[in-house]
């Protein structure tokens, strides 16, 4: 296991620098994966090569990869028992995958890296001994300070990447200059310390904890060139910008109003709009009360779908649960409908001004329909 020969300066500092006894484990790595079993062994042999001198561990977490990542980790782990697998069934999410990882382990520092060989790995016996030395809380692997690099990204991604990047400082106590990076290495009481208030939203757990840590971290940042990828694929995909937006979300809005309920009352307000596009050429071709009835089944089951795919896409259904759900769904906001026509009637009759009425109704309503909707349609309670 001690390969201290590839990298001799670099160990010997780092051996020199971190107070810990020979046996004691010092570092657990979490490297998330989906589909990466051809990077896996190589990711253990380089983290051999440059943590081999200090008791260490790595967990794979991976999300039931179809190419069986998880069973390939578990076979390597039989003779390297510092190797570990935590399969996850049924979720996504590499934020969610990384905080398990970090709670399922033990050292008391724990670095974040891809599996795909794209972070650069020897950065961590660097990181080690500055983290301990100077007692930081925080180091961040960063592409955008001297020596770094984007590597071979895409204009587009480059672009995308600094957009965010831009977007991130309403969240941010304080500037890092790559707080999209994936690669750092954290105190576990600090990283601990956060994990309550962690939004778990999509892929920035980066982000995730420093905006939502209750106290200021020392931090510094140390450049490393991001790596092309030499197999598998990149899982970036639209949902990964949504998911990010639902991070910022969470760590403003989410402060004052549920997330869920903020996400549903948007897109009921976008099933108002489906219901007026639908009922305006309808009513030139039936009688108005049924293109009232067509153009409320569309707006709720666009609802339906939007909603499954949006703010229920961690328990989204699928196949037959999805004709189950839909049916469920109308029988819910027909419910939600009568609640929020009686409820309005009954405060009109009272004298309160139309809008107001009008207001209360469609409030109770909606309530009504992301509280039932939520537990019997995506049976979350
Ligand atoms: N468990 C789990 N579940 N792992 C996942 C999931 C998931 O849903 N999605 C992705 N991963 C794993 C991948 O297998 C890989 O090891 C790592 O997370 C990063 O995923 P990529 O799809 O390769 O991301 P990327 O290359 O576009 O971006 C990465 O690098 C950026 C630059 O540092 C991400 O780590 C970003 O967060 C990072 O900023
Ligand atoms: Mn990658």
């Amino acid at each position: 296991m001690d390969d201290g020969l590839r990298q001799p300066t670099l160990l010997a500092d780092a051996r020199a620098l971190v107070p810990f006894e020979r046996e004691q484990l010092v570092l657990s790595v979490i490297a998330p994966t989906f589909n990466e079993s051809k990077n896996v062994p190589e990711l253990i042999e380089r983290l051999e090569a440059c943590l081999g001198h200090l008791v260490w561990e790595v967990i794979f977490v991976d999300d039931d990869s179809p190419d069986q990542t998880a069973a390939l980790v578990r076979q390597i782990a039989q003779t390297k028992p510092y190797v570990r697998c935590l399969q996850r069934f049924g979720r996504r999410g590499l934020s969610t995958a990384v905080i398990e990882g970090i709670a399922s382990s033990s050292a008391p520092y724990v670095a974040v890296i891809d599996a795909d060989l794209q972070h650069d790995e020897s950065l961590l016996a660097q990181m080690l001994p500055l983290i301990t030395s100077r007692d930081l809380d925080l180091i961040v692997g960063s592409r955008y300070i001297n020596g770094g690099g984007m590597g071979q990204l895409s204009s587009a991604r480059q672009a995308m990447s600094k957009f965010a990047t831009r977007l991130s400082r309403l969240i941010m106590p304080f500037d890092l200059t790559d707080p999209m990076s994936g690669f750092f290495m954290a105190k576990r009481q600090s990283f601990a310390a956060a994990t309550p208030y962690l939004s778990g939203a999509g892929y920035k757990i980066l982000l995730d904890f420093v905006a939502s840590s209750p106290r200021p971290l020392e931090h510094m940042e140390l450049p490393y060139e991001f790596r092309p990828r030499l197999h598998g694929e990149s899982k970036i995909d639209a949902m990964v910008l949504f998911e990010y937006l639902v991070l910022l979300l969470e760590k403003t809005v989410g402060r004052y109003v549920p997330l869920r309920f903020f996400l549903f009352c948007l897109v009921g307000g976008s099933g108002v709009f489906v219901h007026l596009a639908t009922l305006f050429p309808l009513k030139a071709l039936v009688p108005f009360a049924a293109a009232q009835g067509i153009a409320g089944l569309v707006s709720m089951t666009s609802n339906f779908v939007l909603s499954n795919v949006l703010t229920y896409r961690d328990c989204r259904l699928r196949g037959r649960k999805l004709v189950t759900g839909l049916l469920s769904f109308y029988a819910v906001c027909s419910i939600g409908f009568l609640a929020n026509v009686s409820f309005a009637d009954m405060l009109y009759e009272r004298g309160y001004a139309w809008w107001i009425a009008g207001s209360a109704g469609v409030l109770i309503g909606s309530v009504w329909n992301f509280g039932a909707s939520s537990i019997f349609t995506w049976k979350r309670n």
